[in-house]
C-alpha cells in the first residue's frame, strides 16, 4: 500500500477536511465513534496503520451529515437517485474522498454505506457500522448498547448481526421496507461468509 493520504492522515488525529459541514453535537458524536473504533483497533493488536484507517473511518463517516441533502445530490458524480435524505452523506463523502485522491477502497465502501450496511464490508465497514450504532452518546437502549459494546471487538460479526438485527426488526414493525443493502449485509453476516 502507498503512503496514507494526508487527508485521511489528518482525520485519524481528529482535523476534518475544511470542506466538513458537521455541527458541533454533530463533531462530539463523530468524536465518539472515532475512539471507539481506535480502542476497537488497538485491542485487535493491529497494525498502526490500521489503527489510523480505524480512527480516520470514525470521524470522516459524518463529515457532511449536515450538508443540504439535495446539494449533495446535485454534486454526486455517481447517480443515487434512489436514497432517501438521510443516508445520502455517507455515500456523499465517499465520493468527495475518491475525488480529493484518497483510494483505500475498503474505508471508502465502509463511509458510503454506513448508515444501510452492505454485503461488500471489509472489518473495518463492520466496525463502523456498530461503533456509529452503538456509541455511548445515544440515548435509547443504553444497558443494550452498552452490552454489546462489551463484546467488542472480539466478537465483531456477532455484534454486526445483532444490530442489523436492531434494525430490521424496527423496519419490519412499522411495516416499511428494509433496504436491499442493509438485507445484502445481513445475509453477508448469518452466511458466516
Ligand atoms: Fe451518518
Ligand atoms: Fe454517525
Amino acid at each position: 500500500m502507498s503512503d496514507m493520504h494526508p487527508l485521511i492522515a489528518a482525520a485519524a488525529r481528529g482535523t476534518l477536511p475544511d470542506w466538513a459541514v458537521a455541527r458541533k453535537k454533530r463533531r462530539a458524536h463523530i468524536a465518539r465513534v472515532a475512539e471507539l473504533l481506535r480502542g476497537w483497533g488497538e485491542a485487535r493488536g493491529d497494525d498502526p496503520r490500521d489503527v489510523e484507517r480505524w480512527s480516520a473511518a470514525g470521524y470522516l463517516h459524518d463529515v457532511l451529515r449536515d450538508a443540504d441533502p439535495g446539494e449533495l445530490r446535485r454534486g454526486l458524480s455517481m447517480p443515487l437517485d434512489g436514497l432517501p435524505d438521510e443516508v445520502i452523506h455517507g455515500p456523499a463523502a465517499a465520493d468527495r474522498l475518491r475525488r480529493e485522491g484518497v483510494t483505500d477502497e475498503p474505508l471508502l465502501t465502509a463511509i458510503a454505506f454506513h448508515t444501510l450496511g452492505s454485503s461488500d464490508f471489509d472489518d473495518i465497514g463492520k466496525a463502523l457500522y456498530v461503533a456509529d450504532f452503538l456509541e455511548p452518546g445515544r440515548r435509547l437502549q443504553p444497558k443494550w448498547r452498552a452490552k454489546l459494546r462489551d463484546q467488542m471487538p472480539e466478537r465483531l460479526d456477532w455484534v454486526a448481526q445483532s444490530v442489523v438485527e436492531k434494525r430490521v426488526q424496527f423496519l419490519i414493525k412499522r411495516k416499511r421496507a428494509a433496504p436491499l443493502e442493509t438485507l445484502g449485509f445481513w445475509n453477508t453476516l448469518a452466511k458466516g461468509r
